[in-house]
């Protein structure tokens, strides 16, 4: 098991770079499948959730090849195989497969996909899309064959703007005969960059970002070039450390519009930053006003956020609350910050907290990504040493944490035990 020893108290200063979004890239790799010739796509980052997409590719006799930042994609001999739960429970975003071989071959099983146990998580939007297209979904305990003859466009109504499912229709959309409409999509980042992807190997899709996508179908599709956009929810994250204990500390390479959610309340506690075209300035500050956050879908205060967030509420002026909207199980980073002496209390979707509390050093489990980056803030502005365990959860989202906050100044060490 891979732990994190982390003694707080530092401030943290200098250039923290962001790389590529996670939520993009595992949606990218497995749509480079549709391509017909080779792909290469830029600014992945470095963390075991692309590396468990590309196992995948590899056990479907897919070619890939990392070259620094980049991956070399060529599909040209692959086979349609099924998807095992040995590689599919390693990570959520394993189901774009089922889009993606659908689109491809009209036919696709493979067993249910794993991810962070933050709610049910179920995929029935996904499944309803594809029927509708005209597939068939069996399901045997927990393997889905997703199977159609023709696949035929046609008005898709999300009954929620579910990003899995948003993304999931386009791959199995974008090679069916005529046009399919999305309607209520998600508007994240992602499946901007996702539908780029698509359209620069030709396909024909409109509207995204928006509430509706228009997919026009396309009989082939050809390898090309794409970059990752910044990842939003990394750089959110650091910002929130700079604000718990930057000085000067520049968040770079990123996309400030994606987290103005984050910035503009940032701003309403009294956070001391600097917005620039590509980049954040933040240190700490005293005396954080209370506030109430609500998730939602973007361009909300996404939920992804909420738990690094947790953590600068813990160091505000009086109560301050957190709804969550969007997962049922999203606070389990809770019961260790009460350990670590946050007065925090949680009834149904909605935690409060009461402060400004001191955090003490505590031995913590990352039970989930984003609840293991909150605990890395937490540990930050500790007094004395906290360890983490179970940080593979951690690593499957954030690359190099450890290098980019030492080199910041943070006192953090990665063990093996
Ligand atoms: C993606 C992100 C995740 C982020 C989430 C919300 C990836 C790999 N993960 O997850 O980091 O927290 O968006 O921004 O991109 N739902 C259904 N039925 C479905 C699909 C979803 O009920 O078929 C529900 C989910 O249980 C959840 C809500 O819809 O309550 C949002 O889920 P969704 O947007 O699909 O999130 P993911 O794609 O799983």
């Amino acid at each position: 098991m891979k732990i994190l020893e982390i003694t707080g108290g530092q401030k943290l200063s200098g250039t923290i770079r962001i790389s590529g979004a996670k939520n993009s890239a595992v949606a990218l790799i497995p749509a480079a499948i549709l391509a017909e010739t080779e792909t290469t796509i830029c600014n992945i980052p470095e963390i075991t959730d692309t590396d468990n997409l590309c196992d995948i590719l590899n056990n479907l006799g897919v070619k890939t090849k990392r070259a620094s930042e980049s991956i070399i994609i060529d599909s040209t001999n692959m086979q349609n195989q099924v998807i095992n739960e040995e590689f599919s429970k390693k990570l959520r975003a394993s189901y774009y497969f089922m889009g993606a071989l659908l689109g491809k071959y009209k036919k696709v099983t493979m067993h249910f996909p794993g991810g962070c146990s933050i709610g049910a998580r179920p995929i029935d939007l996904h499944l309803k899309g594809f029927e509708a297209l005209g597939a068939t979904v069996k399901k045997e305990e927990n393997k889905y064959t997703v199977e159609a003859d023709r696949l035929i466009g046609c008005p898709i109504y999300l009954d929620f703007a579910s990003v899995g499912a948003t993304i999931n229709i386009m791959l199995a959309a974008v090679k069916a005969e005529g046009r399919t409409t999305i309607d209520n999509a998600a508007k994240e980042p992602e499946i901007v960059n996702v539908a780029t992807f698509l359209n620069n190997m030709g396909a024909r899709i409109t509207g995204a970002g928006t509430s509706t996508i228009r997919i026009d179908g396309v009989k082939h599709l050809h390898g090309c070039f794409h970059e990752v956009i910044p990842d939003r929810i990394e750089a959110g994250t650091y910002t929130i450390i700079g604000a718990l204990c930057g000085e000067n500390l520049k968040i770079d390479n990123i996309i400030p519009e994606h987290i103005e959610s984050l910035t503009s309340k940032l701003q309403e506690i009294g956070a001391k930053l600097e917005i620039g075209s590509d980049y954040i300035t933040i240190s700490r500050s005293e005396n954080y006003k209370a506030t109430n956050i609500k998730t939602s879908t973007y361009p909300g205060f996404p939920t992804d956020l909420q738990q690094p967030f947790s953590i600068l509420l813990t160091q505000c002026n009086g109560k301050c609350k957190i709804e969550e909207t969007i997962f049922e199980n999203r606070f389990m980073q809770v019961p260790y910050l009460c350990q670590m002496g946050a007065d925090i209390s949680v009834k149904n979707q909605t935690a409060t907290f009461i402060g400004p509390t001191k955090l003490k050093g505590k031995e913590v489990v990352a039970t989930d990504l984003r609840a293991g980056a909150s605990l890395v803030a937490a540990s930050l502005i500790a007094e004395g040493t906290t360890k983490i365990t179970n940080v593979e959860h951690i690593l499957r989202g954030y690359e190099n944490i450890v290098e980019k906050l030492t080199q910041v100044g943070a006192k953090i060490k990665r063990e093996e035990i």
